[in-house]
């Protein structure tokens, strides 16, 4: 039996009322194409979230969110927490978003505590990591990756309950993808570490994002260890997206 798939549309900081249209086109999408063995969710922003809900049939895509704070209240202005989002029906949450460790300055030590707290409240956390560019480049691409993986799953998270995403920071909303020997390389270092934690490591589902878009999914999904997408941009295209959906469920 193949290992379910995930394909995660992350809306970002986009979207209005009107985006309940895009969620039901997706959502009438996934029934029609009838998937055996990929999960899709998307994760719009909070204040839609609630809405988008209240305008699907239900089942058929994961409820997403883009973040969340490690505690569950208190003076925190402008934060929301995992047990909120589980009230609403959320299912899956990022944690440790490229963006969120740049504009908000999340350590690994955060993101971890915030993959604990969504685990605590039943959401599923797909903890992102990611080299930037310059990292690359100085050769420490798999040494930063590696130890964000270290340092960011809870110690006491089970295989079956986690989701990470590698998502090369340079690759995100540039249109440049990493070629698949850096993908290949990358994931293959990443399952490597997790057999070190887990007995069951293969279980963990290794996401690919960065620029995956209609015409690229398919030798991305391809490829060894890559068990589905992270998909920004082209998250925001219903056909886009669905075709990205195909590629995974036909990998
Ligand atoms: P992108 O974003 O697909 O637009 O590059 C991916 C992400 O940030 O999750």
């Amino acid at each position: 039996m193949s290992k379910n798939k995930y394909v995660i549309g992350n809306w970002k900081m986009n979207g209005d009322l009107s985006s309940a249209n895009l969620a039901q086109e997706i959502e009438s999408g996934v029934i029609g194409l009838n998937l055996q063995n990929t999960k899709v969710g998307i994760c719009p922003p909070y204040t839609l979230i609630g809405y988008i809900q209240s305008k699907l049939i239900g089942g058929n895509l994961l409820s997403g969110a883009q973040d969340c704070h490690f505690l569950s209240n208190g003076a925190h202005t402008g934060d929301i927490s995992a047990i909120m989002l589980s009230q609403i029906g959320v299912q899956i949450v990022l944690v440790g978003h490229s963006e969120r460790r740049a504009d908000h300055g999340e350590s690994n030590e955060i993101v971890n505590k915030k993959a604990q707290a969504a685990l605590d409240n039943g959401l599923l956390p797909i903890i992102c990591v990611g080299e930037t560019l310059e990292q690359r480049e100085s050769g420490a691409a798999i040494s930063t990756v590696l130890g964000q993986i270290e340092n960011s799953i809870p110690k006491a998270a089970e295989a079956e309950k986690i989701i990470i995403a590698y998502e090369p920071v340079w690759a995100i909303g540039t249109g440049k993808v990493a070629g698949p020997d850096d993908i290949l390389e990358m994931h293959a270092a990443i399952r490597k570490l997790l057999k070190t934690k887990f007995e069951n490591a293969d279980a963990i589902p290794l996401l690919y994002g960065g620029s995956v878009n209609a015409s690229n999914a398919a030798s991305i999904l391809h490829l060894a260890n890559v068990d589905g997408a992270l998909v920004g941009g082209a998250s925001l295209k219903s056909a886009d997206f669905l075709a990205i959906i195909s590629a995974a469920e036909n990998k």
